[in-house]
């Protein structure tokens, strides 16, 4: 078999790949699940283990010629448990919604109850929610952010478990900026005999990195993606006490998943080393920094922040106030125009609809992967404001896209 490039065999698809890279160089990428992984990690996922089979776990898998998959899996394994302290990780879910599944197939039974973050108040669709097998398998009761505060309502989400008596709480979000008190939510759960299960998925990087308080030795079950703050490529990652070990690595395989994607397992394996690296940490803060800096701009400029500021790598603006006639999803699309790609986002006492709801998310870790500081943040807090002040002005959006391309120049990406 000839070792053919993309562009000899399917010239559009190449086109196609080419151009990403193009979009990816030469826009803002605030989307803040997302990074920017290394060349390494590319190559690890890009790599003949694409091909392999292995299902089963290290030692004992159930088809030959295994002993190379082995040895990427175990050292994921490895760094994984290094980064996070855990005694027993599982790295095979192809994402980190296929980690909560997992989780859930272990431990429950079709019609149990879990109380989780409502969508709008920051939660994620694993977590229960009726478009969902979760929401249609289990009973699902969702707890809320104080309307007041924007912070979770720890002392509402304990009355709620005394009185939905729960078997597993969720925590862990996907649009909230702020620190997660584990121990409020694991005391809130052992109170009521249930489970807590810590979706890390937005700040697997930061909890990393030490720049997040780790709920790994506090809840039952950490589950995460690993390729947002971590950038180790796309993927899962499941993290349990040894006494769950088994019941939790035969619900990803063979309960929910078939072959491992075992050349993002080599993705995650290459994403932890660099994440072990002192280097790591301080990409870790300086996307903390960023998100302050941002969000202190954009308060500045007049916009609302939900619970007022940052503590992690996103803001969430409410833009009910400061902008009643701009929808999240007008100001998503005038932004992309002009090279700022974020999303339009619910906020909590959201009044729209979740197509286009009232607010905006923005994140900072792609930004700071590209060598992004505070100043380059405030700077990028004014763009956002030009725009999201006018949208419908071309002129505006035009002047906004040139000062995007030359940020963008002074901070190259896969050179
Ligand atoms: C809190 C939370 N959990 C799970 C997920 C799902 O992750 P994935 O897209 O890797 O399946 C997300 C995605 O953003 C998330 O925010």
């Amino acid at each position: 078999m000839e070792h053919e490039h993309v562009r000899d065999v399917d010239p559009a698809v190449a086109d196609a790949l080419e151009s990403e890279v193009d979009r990816q160089r030469s826009s803002l990428q605030m989307i803040a699940s997302e990074n920017h992984a290394s060349r390494a990690v590319i190559d690890a996922q890009g790599s003949a283990l694409t091909n392999k089979y292995a299902e089963g776990y290290p030692g004992s898998r159930y088809y030959g010629g295994c002993e190379y998959a082995d040895e990427v899996e175990q050292l994921a394994i490895d760094r994984a448990t290094e980064l996070f302290g855990a005694e027993h990780v599982n790295v095979q879910p192809h994402s980190g919604t296929q980690a909560n599944q997992a989780v859930y197939f272990a431990m429950l039974e079709p019609g149990d109850k879990i109380l989780s973050l409502d969508l709008t108040h920051g939660g994620h669709l694993s977590h229960g929610h009726p478009a969902n097998f979760v929401g249609q398998f289990y009973e699902v009761e969702q707890y809320e952010v104080d309307p007041d505060t924007g912070y979770v309502d720890y002392d509402g989400l304990a009355e709620q478990a005394a009185e939905f008596e729960p078997d597993i709480i969720v925590s862990g979000y996907s649009a909230y900026p702020r620190e997660i008190e584990w121990d409020r939510i694991q005391n809130a759960a052992d109170d009521v005999d249930a489970l807590h299960l810590a979706d890390i998925a937005h700040i697997t990087g930061l909890v990393a990195a030490g720049v997040h308080p780790s709920p790994v030795g506090v809840a039952d079950f950490v589950t995460g993606s690993t390729h947002k703050t971590i950038r180790a490529g796309r993927g899962g990652i499941v993290m349990c006490d040894e006494e769950y070990a088994d019941d939790v690595d035969s619900a990803v395989f063979p309960g929910g998943q078939g072959g491992p994607l075992m050349h993002n397992v080599a993705g995650k394996a290459v994403g932890f080393e660099e994440a072990l690296q002192p280097a790591f940490e301080t990409y870790a803060e300086q996307t903390v920094a960023n998100a302050k800096a941002l969000g202190e701009s954009l308060a500045e400029n007049g916009f609302s922040l939900v619970s007022d500021g940052t503590d992690n790598h996103l803001v969430l603006v409410d833009l009910r106030e400061s902008h009643p006639d701009t929808s999240g999803g007008d100001a998503e699309e005038a932004l992309e125009e002009a090279g700022i790609v974020l999303n339009g986002n619910t906020v909590p006492g959201e009044t729209r609809s979740a197509f286009d709801p009232s607010g905006i998310r923005a994140g900072t870790p792609a930004l700071t992967t590209r060598g992004f500081d505070e100043d380059d943040c405030r700077t990028v807090a004014d763009l956002i404001t030009r725009v999201v002040d006018a949208p419908e002005d071309d002129d505006v959006v035009a002047e906004v896209r040139e000062e995007v391309e030359q940020l963008c120049a002074a901070n190259p990406l896969y050179e």
